[in-house]
């Protein structure tokens, strides 16, 4: 079979799938970052399906990623959530990663709410600060839209001017204000990883813009435009890079470090996305 129709094929099989599992349509698609899946529990009248029975699906293998496909009910709203992500260091491909947003959009989704956990870059964030994505930069050196397409997968060039939808950051920053959260906002950028950055890396990336760092959430927002969600996105700061990037020494030491801090934020998180949500 064409490789394009076969992609498409395998799109529909993972839909069907799914859609035999669960009674409702989900409206809203979540993903959630390392250490911050713990809102997926909250979910109401929910099903749990774990990617490994998912057909199409990557099996996860990051520590701290539960690998559940979470779908129910949260603020009133049909919600399917990731308690886990696909992240691009671990050997998938950048198709294998973004799989699930263009399986959210066939199960009739078209919101994305994508969190992260990622490193401060901006001065003026704090550890354990949520920050609103308002934009972002890839460099992870490669694209999930590299690759034979055609009109029903989206666009072949797809326009990035506003990959971050206003209407919900606003929407965030008045969830933040009525939950006494201090909301960040800042932009996005996705490196692949999995070695955490240099002390020149870090320079580079604060003089190119950047307030916050991280290795994922990049190729999903890229696929979800392409899909035409709209998205918001979240970053959990979990450690301040500007300030001593070097002073851990060993990257399983920042790694338990990046799980600890988000893990504590996760209570705000769980807020800021309900008071979203409910304002859908
Ligand atoms: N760098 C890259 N990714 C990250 C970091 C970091 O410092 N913290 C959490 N994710």
């Amino acid at each position: 079979m064409d490789p394009v129709e076969q992609f498409k094929e395998s799109i529909k099989e993972t839909t069907r799938y799914i859609k035999e599992k669960i009674d409702t349509e989900p409206q809203i698609a979540m993903v959630l970052g390392s250490g911050l899946g713990a809102l997926a529990d909250e979910i109401e009248k929910k099903k749990v399906i774990p990617y490994v029975d998912i057909p199409n699906f990557p099996i996860p293998m990051a520590p701290g990623h539960a690998g559940n496909l979470v779908i129910g009910e949260l603020e009133g709203k049909n919600v399917v959530a990731m308690q886990g992500r696909f992240h691009f260091y671990e050997g998938y491909t950048m198709k294998g990663i973004t799989f699930p947003i263009r399986v959210f959009k066939s199960l009739g989704a078209n919101i994305l709410i994508v969190t992260n956990a990622a490193g401060g870059l901006s001065r003026f964030f704090k550890e354990g600060d949520l920050m609103v994505i308002t934009d972002q930069i890839n460099l992870m050196g490669t694209n999930p839209l590299i690759g034979p397409t055609d009109e029903e997968l989206g666009l072949r060039f797809l326009d990035m001017s506003q990959a971050y939808d206003e209407g919900l950051i606003y929407l965030a920053q008045q969830a933040a204000k009525e939950n006494g959260i201090k909301l960040k906002k800042g932009v996005y950028v996705g490196l692949i990883g999995p070695a955490f950055e240099t002390p020149a890396e870090v320079r580079f990336l604060t003089r190119i813009g950047a307030d916050a760092v991280g290795m994922s959430t990049v190729p999903e927002v890229i696929v979800a435009r392409h899909v035409n969600f709209r998205v918001l996105g979240i970053s959990c700061i979990t450690n301040l890079i500007f300030k001593k990037p070097t002073v851990f020494p060993k990257h399983e030491a920042l790694h338990e470090e990046v799980l600890a801090v988000a893990e504590k934020s996760a209570e705000k998180l769980k807020k800021l996305v309900r008071g979203v949500l409910a304002k859908l």
